[in-house]
């Protein structure tokens, strides 16, 4: 089996990737242009013969005919910075995943493609928990990009045999969420934020009142979505919510990390609440999640 991951070196590609190199034997390339992604993050699989990384960009890819899976998980996932640097994101949200479904098409090979879709999609939902029937409700252009990849495989699907399956993220957290040398990094998952200023005995800033609630999702319970993912026997081509199907407050975030926390101004463009029903995939992907927020955040406590 030879798989591609875009965007390895980052927060959710190096989990994904320590995760196919522990529990499977299939040979992996990875590309990322290490835009805001780190080689530190891969460095411990660097002398391993079952993997290699090429340092391009995702329009730079040529042919896909030699993979067998592909996951797609390069972008710049950061909702504020894509009110402001819009064409950047365009080309790393949008143009990189349409380059890649247009080479499927040209090559007529069509490795089963599992996008790294997004709960931003759903905006502050209506129903709560929320399957993947809500209506779409962008509120920020990276929320768009995100729902306009999916709309396009979707739409592609109609007149091509594409093999594909969306995994709309909740909010991850995990080893590696905060790069501090990525230029982005002051938008990063709070869980990361709040740690990493915990640990530099510095004060939590919550955003608003604190009241948001996020349903918090551990990065190697994604790893493990992505592989049940690309091991199921046939055709999925629809889209699964992956979170942990429970909520928290930023607020009680906070208080679990740190006691010394002060409120800054509301972002716009954010949800008040994010709290995926996990249903389908739970009975059709037969995953679910297995991490507790309490218990990483204790672990990191601890040191
Ligand atoms: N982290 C989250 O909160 C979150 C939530 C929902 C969905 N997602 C999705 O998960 C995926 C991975 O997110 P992440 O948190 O690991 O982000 P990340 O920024 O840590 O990693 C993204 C990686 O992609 C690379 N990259 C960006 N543009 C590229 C391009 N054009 N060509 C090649 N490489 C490129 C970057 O250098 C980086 O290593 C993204 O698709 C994101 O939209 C993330």
């Amino acid at each position: 089996m030879k798989v591609l991951i875009t965007g390895v070196a980052g927060f959710i590609g190096s989990n994904l990737l320590d995760y196919l190199i522990a529990n499977t034997d299939w040979q992996i390339t990875g590309i990322d242009n290490l835009s805001t992604g780190s080689e530190i993050n891969i460095a411990e699989h660097k002398n391993n013969k079952r993997f290699t990384l090429i340092k391009q960009n995702c329009t730079d890819v040529r042919s896909l005919k030699e993979y067998d899976k592909v996951f797609h998980l390069a972008a710049l996932p950061r909702i504020q910075p894509s009110f402001e640097l819009i064409t950047e994101h365009i080309t790393a949200n949008l143009v990189s995943g349409i380059h890649l479904i247009e080479t499927m098409v040209r090559e007529n090979h069509f490795p089963r493609f599992i996008y790294s879709g997004s709960s931003a999609i759903y905006g502050t939902p209506e129903h709560i928990p929320t399957a993947e029937d809500e209506s779409v409700s962008c509120l920020s252009p990276y929320a768009f990009q995100k729902y306009e990849i999916e709309k396009y495989i979707e739409l592609i699907a109609t007149r091509y045999p594409l093999d594909y399956v969306t995994l709309r993220y909740f909010n991850p957290y995990g080893p590696r969420s905060f790069n501090p040398a990525n230029k982005f990094n002051a938008y990063s998952s709070v869980v990361g934020i709040f740690l990493n200023h915990k640990k530099n005995g510095q004060e939590l800033l919550i955003t608003g009142d604190g009241q948001q609630k996020r349903d918090f999702i551990h990065v190697s319970d994604l790893a493990k979505a992505n592989y049940q993912a690309a091991i199921f026997p046939s055709k999925l081509n629809t889209a699964f919510n992956i979170g942990n199907g429970s909520t928290l407050s930023i607020l009680d975030l906070a208080k679990m990390i740190s006691d010394k926390y002060s409120f800054i101004a509301k972002r716009e463009g954010e949800a008040d609440i994010t709290f995926a029903d996990i249903t389908k995939a739970t009975t059709m992907l037969k995953w679910a999640p297995v991490y507790k927020i309490e218990d990483y955040i204790k672990q990191e406590l601890k040191g």
